[in-house]
């Protein structure tokens, strides 16, 4: 219920559509609005504006991958992106398949119903998928290399940040996928959850 009155207003975002720079599909969320882990990432891609559903695209493909390697599946955790509209390349008239990392006045004006989703949904812990999502949500400006590894607090709430999933499809060496999984380890343990052995 109440996250359906989220949708509804960010569906309307007078500041979104002020900015003039966003898609007009909004895409929300996807998963359960009691799960213990939250991912927060960037914004949709094509897929995902296309399905309107959040990570439904490559990357998702590779986030369903670590969700099931924790030992969960994708409908256990709760999946949102700091912008819920596809940031517009140009006119979008030939913006195709590509996509554009969103602008800081992009995430201002959408940050609020991301809050208000951590706020009903209350998960034991948030995960920051990338540098954006730790911009948008915590501030942090920098590496996501000298921010992971560890849990943070944000508003009495557990963050951990760790890489997007489209960086380790951009850098598969299995040392960075090594990182995510040692991440994901800590956020199982503060969980009080067992670590699936591979
Ligand atoms: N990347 C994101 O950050 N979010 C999506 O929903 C898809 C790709």
């Amino acid at each position: 219920m109440r996250l359906a009155s989220v949708r509804v207003r960010a569906e309307r975002c007078p500041r979104c559509r002020g900015l003039d720079s966003l898609r007009e599909k909004m895409v929300f969320a996807a998963g359960s609005p009691n799960a213990r882990i939250m991912f927060i990432g960037e914004a949709p891609g094509a897929e995902e504006e296309r399905r309107g559903e959040p990570f439904v695209g490559p990357a998702g493909a590779l986030l369903d991958k670590i969700i099931n390697a924790m030992g969960l599946q994708r409908s256990d955790v709760y999946i949102s992106n700091i912008v819920k509209y596809r940031p517009r390349i140009d006119d979008g008239s030939r913006q195709g398949e590509s996509n554009r990392k969103p602008t800081p006045e992009e995430m201002s004006a959408s940050i609020d119903y991301v809050l208000e989703e951590i706020e009903i949904v209350d998960p034991d812990v948030i995960v920051a998928l990338g540098g954006t999502a730790m911009e948008g949500l915590l501030g942090l400006q920098g590496s996501v290399s000298s921010q992971r590894g560890r849990l943070q607090e944000f508003r009495g709430r557990s963050v951990l940040i760790t890489y997007h999933p489209s960086y380790l499809l951009r850098n598969p060496a299995p040392s960075e996928k090594r990182k995510v999984w040692e991440d994901m380890k800590l956020v199982l343990a503060h969980l009080g959850m067992p670590v699936p052995q591979k």
